[in-house]
């Protein structure tokens, strides 16, 4: 796989220096849009993606053909956002977590229990004027975030079962490749070990690791079931994925042809969401029942006591993230006030 991985990659940068723009295709005149992401093709974001290319072709379809390329073909996120960057490809769907380095807003969503509720998750990630501020935050990197994917509410999962946040004392959790992921998991008391997401069911059944963190569908969609039979629902993270667009290929469209590709990508957004809430529920019932796996109902409050410092200290140390943080509270207590 990773010889495949690295012979398309390959021939990317062959054509992109043979001038030939790097993803239009010789034979025919369609210009060829690639997109890639980590997920397989069941996910609900390989759905959400099949229904951006439908409407892209749909209006745009004599100029432009969309490919999608699954299961982290063209490599993992940190790898297909630089290839993102640079115009190799033209989007990739990645995680929060892997643009902290590109634009250190985004670590506000790495902040354990950041959010209070679905519901302000949803409404903060779905006013698409404000976001479209905190998505301009890389364009000096060379990207634009087009919309996002819910990605659903983080919880750890283990070897092992884990019951209080004693229990993840002394393991060894993967966390992705942020750095403020490996402080929350720290802060946790366990060890972290960030790698990337293909890397997760090896890493786990050979010991390597004894647990990570992700949502339900990891369990079932990307096997972590088969290996990790105890998930524990202690949810400290809901970190949306984002779609994000190579921006010299966004600005170069028409402004027509942006609006469609803009369309197209609040559309993927509704589809990943009605798919998410579905394969979510069924994830459950397939890891518990056909694949053996203890849901463990855990007091969360407790694991929110044993990071209560963290949001303070992430703030203390970037104060980048304060305006949207401040954002985001104001919408907590709106449904906070709606609950009582
Ligand atoms: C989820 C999320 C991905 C992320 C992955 C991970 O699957 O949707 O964007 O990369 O978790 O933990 O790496």
């Amino acid at each position: 796989m990773r010889g495949l991985k690295k012979a398309f990659i390959l021939a990317l940068c062959v054509t992109a220096v043979l001038g030939l723009g790097g993803c239009s295709s010789i034979k025919s005149e369609k210009r060829i849009v690639r997109i890639s992401h980590a997920q397989s093709e069941t996910h609900p974001e390989h759905l959400g993606l099949l229904k951006f290319k439908e409407y892209v072709e749909e209006n745009l379809g004599d100029k432009y053909e969309v490919q999608i390329f699954p299961n982290e073909i063209l490599g993992s996120a940190q790898k297909a956002i630089e290839l993102t960057q640079t115009g190799a490809i033209d989007f990739v769907v990645a995680g929060t977590a892997n643009l902290e380095t590109f634009a250190d807003i985004y670590e506000v969503f790495s902040m354990p229990y950041l959010f209070t509720s679905e519901e302000a998750y949803h409404e903060v990630m779905g006013d698409t004027d404000y976001m479209n501020q905190v998505y301009a935050s890389t364009d000096e990197a060379g990207f634009r975030v087009l919309t996002w994917y819910n990605a659903g509410t983080r919880s750890f999962y283990a070897k092992k079962p884990i019951h209080t946040p004693e229990d993840l004392k002394g393991l060894k959790i993967r966390v992705q490749q942020s750095p403020a992921s490996v402080n929350m998991v720290k802060a946790f008391g366990a060890a972290a070990s960030p790698m990337s997401f293909g890397e997760v069911y090896t890493a786990i059944q050979q010991g390597v690791i004894d647990g990570a963190e992700n949502n339900e569908l990891a369990l079932t969609n990307n096997k972590h079931g088969e290996v990790a039979k105890y998930y524990s629902y202690n949810k400290h993270q809901m970190v949306p994925d984002m779609l994000i667009g190579n921006l010299k290929f966004l600005n170069g469209l028409s402004s027509e042809e942006r609006e469609v590709f803009e369309q197209a990508a609040l559309l993927s957004t509704e589809v990943e969401m009605e798919e998410w809430d579905k394969q979510v529920e069924e994830a459950k019932d397939i890891a518990q029942n056909q694949m053996g796996v203890e849901f463990i109902d855990v007091d969360v409050q407790a694991f929110k006591d044993k990071v209560s410092n963290v949001q303070q200290d992430m703030l203390d140390d970037n104060p980048d993230i304060q305006e949207l943080y401040d954002h985001i509270q104001k919408i907590n207590e709106k449904y906070a006030k709606e609950e009582e």
